[in-house]
């Protein structure tokens, strides 16, 4: 049976086995399985990476809401700190479950670095429109999880990576289109049954749920608690496609789509006028972060991005 087909309730079974079998980078098994460090030290190793990596931030938050179930978490940090050295031995038993899977063509390379690019980028944004009141923080987190229903598709995308790519999506809104094709299930569907299972926070919950979602469909108490992180989280996430996909030759045309965008999508960044050249600085170091990142989880150079993001990057 497609995913398609599938009733509220086989669709969470479904999900379920597919968060089971979230991959793990070998990167992952190194560090959990690291000999002769401190506790402290352990759990600051794997915090580091987890800021970067998500299937392992997913499984912390996983962790943290089985082994305390009523109580509301605030982040990754707190909620390894809550269940402390418990965390690390389920940590490192659930990984050794999981799929050792090391990315390789440009297609699951491309979803990796996507995932930290919006990351950094959030943070970036919070920190320079602090008038917009979001924690980088909480941003970065948001960030780095807000496509959580594309990694639990990882696999069906790893099988058949050419599938999607002959759509050849150029927005977020086409991506959604041809995964409902290829999959019978967009990543905006399996998201928020994935966010469901593993308890993540209401802040990273409100940026999976709604970061396609227009601002006037977005109900209006998540709207006035987390409208300016969603907002941030879309805003790195669709400046992240221009760098991915679109073949912006230069500032000028980076300035237009920005302009483009802010006009027709965006509600809080019109009461803080960001000026594009600013945003265009933010992704330029934004994507070179994202590079060392990806460095350090040990995935080698960042896939190529198409000609002209290059030369808007690094002219
Ligand atoms: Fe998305
Ligand atoms: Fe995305």
């Amino acid at each position: 049976m497609s995913l398609a087909d599938q009733s509220a309730q086989e669709l969470r079974k479904a999900v379920v086995h597919l968060m089971m079998d979230l991959p793990v980078l070998p990167v992952c098994t190194v560090t959990l399985t690291r000999p002769g460090v401190s506790e402290d030290e352990h759990i600051d190793d794997i915090l580091s990476l987890a800021t970067i990596e998500p299937c392992l931030s997913s499984r912390i938050f996983q962790i943290a809401a089985k082994a305390m179930p009523s109580h509301s978490i605030s982040g990754i940090r707190q909620a390894m700190m809550l269940v402390g050295s418990r965390a690390v031995d389920d940590l490192i038993t659930s990984h050794l479950q999981g799929q050792v899977f090391r990315p390789a063509n440009d297609e699951e390379l491309c979803m990796w670095a996507h995932f930290l690019l919006v990351s950094i980028a959030s943070r970036r944004l919070a920190v320079q429109y602090k008038a917009l009141g979001v924690n980088p923080q909480q941003a970065q987190e948001a960030g780095l999880l807000h496509d959580l229903g594309r990694l639990v598709q990882y696999e069906n995308l790893a099988k058949s990576p050419s599938e999607l790519e002959k759509h050849s999506y150029q927005n977020p809104d086409e991506l959604i289109r041809a995964e409902e094709i290829v999959f019978g299930a967009s990543h905006v569907r399996l998201g928020p049954v994935a966010a469901d299972i593993i308890k993540v926070t209401t802040s990273v919950r409100a940026s999976i749920d709604y970061h396609h979602s227009k601002p006037s469909s977005i109900p209006r108490k998540t709207a006035k608690d987390f409208g300016q992180l969603i907002e941030i989280v879309t805003i790195a996430d669709e400046m992240a496609m221009f760098c991915h996909r679109w073949p912006i030759e230069d500032l000028v045309e980076f300035t237009h789509r920005a302009e483009h965008f802010l006009k027709n999508r965006s509600v809080y960044l019109k009461h803080v006028k960001p000026n594009p050249e600013e945003l265009y600085q933010i992704m330029k170091t934004s994507y070179a972060e994202a590079q060392q990142s990806f460095l350090k989880l040990d995935l080698g150079p960042m896939p190529e991005l198409d000609k002209g993001a290059h030369q808007m990057l690094y002219s």
